[in-house]
Formats: structure tokens, sequence, C-alpha cells
């Protein structure tokens, strides 16, 4: 366990130094189930406010609330804790020190519930603030998500061959809703069946992995293609007459041949 503490220390350090995790910004979970095979929960239960009956008896690493991603990545312990779904899967208790969890908890556990639920391998669920990709998230024209794949993820899959290499599955796009609510935890769960990560409108992004480490990089590469294409569009700005050019159809097919994509789903 302690490897995956680490891990999660390290990529809460990626997080402040790329500008994804101002003050306490973003938040993350881990799957840590296969360390503990009795019951070393205490104190009294606090309701989840539903009910999710395929993490019953699971144990998940959870930032606390109005921690910072900077401290974390010094002290993983005192700005998380580690809780276990109760047996009737309504509610959760600390297995150490009580920190409050974070305040996207419902997304996060309802992410966990359906991965379980799949038997899939994924074990992490990340929420963070990547800068550009919250930027790209105020133009209505690119948050059109009715067609597959959508106008956000081709362009971003055109900017360099990496991103359709390593986000073959692109992105989803959830409308704008409360932090924290039920409604983003169930927008967000519809969206992450299909996509490799899912963008909050005005907001962050919402993304799942093998480990956390996965699900950093999955954003990390959707962020670096928002990144450039801004940066293009910044030449545009000067020079009117020259639009970025993206990747032609062809390139991207090969893209696609070459790297036997598009990958496995989380289920
Ligand atoms: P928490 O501090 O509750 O984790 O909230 C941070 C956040 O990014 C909410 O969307
Ligand atoms: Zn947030």
């Amino acid at each position: 366990m302690t490897q995956v503490l680490e891990q999660i220390a390290e990529v809460a350090g990626y997080l402040w130094q790329q500008g994804w995790g101002e003050r306490n910004g973003g938040n993350l979970t881990v799957n840590l189930t296969g360390f503990f095979t009795t019951d070393v929960s205490k104190g009294e239960p606090h309701p989840l406010g539903v009910t999710l009956p395929h993490i019953a008896g699971q144990y998940f690493y959870v930032k606390g609330t109005q921690k910072r991603m900077r401290d974390l990545a010094r002290k993983p312990m005192e700005n998380g804790c580690i809780i276990r779904i109760t047996d009737d899967g309504t509610a959760y208790r600390p297995v150490d020190d009580f920190v409050p969890p974070t305040s996207e908890l419902p997304s996060h556990l309802m992410v966990q519930d359906y991965l379980r639920q799949c038997g899939s391998r994924y074990t992490a669920t990340l929420h963070t603030h990547p800068i550009e990709l919250v930027a790209l998230s105020h133009h209505r024209d690119l948050l059109d998500d009715t067609e597959r794949p959508n106008r956000l993820t081709r362009t971003l899959w055109s900017m360099i061959p990496e991103t359709l290499a390593f986000a073959p599955l692109g992105i989803g796009i959830v409308p704008y809703e409360v932090p924290g609510s039920v409604e983003l935890a169930e927008a967000t769960l519809k969206k992450i069946r299909d996509y490799d990560v899912v963008l909050w409108e005005k907001h962050g992004v919402f993304a799942v992995g093998q480990d956390i480490m996965d699900a950093f990089d999955q954003v990390d590469v959707l962020n670096k293609a928002a990144r450039i294409y801004l940066d293009a569009l910044t030449y545009t700005a000067a020079h009117p007459d020259s639009q970025p050019e993206g990747m032609t159809g062809e390139a991207m097919r090969d893209v696609q041949r070459i790297f036997r994509l598009p990958k496995q789903r989380p289920c």
C-alpha cells in the first residue's frame, strides 16, 4: 500500500506543478480493497445519500475536502483518509484519523461503483482543473457532444499524433452542473463509460485510470493538445489569414492503423 500512497503523492505534486490544483482544487480516489482482509473501519457511519451496492465493503483513499494538492504531495494521510464503505453500501466509516472527504465524493464513488459492477481493472478516479481544457469549455461551439467523435475531440486529436494514440476514446462533455452535486455525478457516470476523460463545462475534468498515474496521463495528453491549439490561435490573432491546419484525416487514420486502436474501455 505504501507504493500506491507514494504514487498518489507523486501525482498530487504534478497536479500542483501543472497549475491545475489552485488552493484545494481537484480531488481523487483510489481503490485499496486488495490491501485489507478484515473490517478495520471505526466510528459512526457517515451516510452517502445514495446506495452503492458494488463497492459495499470496499476501501478507498480519498482526498480531504478543502485540502491542497501541494500539501497532499508531502503528507497524503494528513490531507486525505482511507474509508470503508459499509456492508449495505449506504455509508462509509474511516479506517484511521478522520479527514472529511472531498465534496466531489458523489462523482468519485458513483464511478467507482460502476467500475466494480463491470469488473474493471481500473482503480483510480481523478478530478482536476486543467487550464487549457477549461478555457476551451467556455466556447459553446466546441461543446456539442451529439456527434462521435465530437468537435472538441477531433480538434484535439488533430494537434499531434500522440493525442489520438493515447486518448483514442476522446473527451466527453458534461454540461455545467453545481460542483459536488449528485446531478454532476450522474451526468459524469453516463459519459465516462465511453470516453477517456470527461470535461465538466466551465469547471474541470474527470478521468479514470488503472492507477492514478494512468488517470493523470489521460488528462495530461488531452490538455497538451488543448494548449497547442490555443498557442496556434495566438498566431492566428496576429495573422488572421492563417488558421491552425490540424493533421489531415489520412495522417490520423495512419496513427490509428499503426497504434492498433481503439483501446479497451474501462468496462
Ligand atoms: P474539495 O476540496 O472538496 O475536494 O473540492 C475541490 C474541487 O475541485 C471541487 O470541484
Ligand atoms: Zn473542481
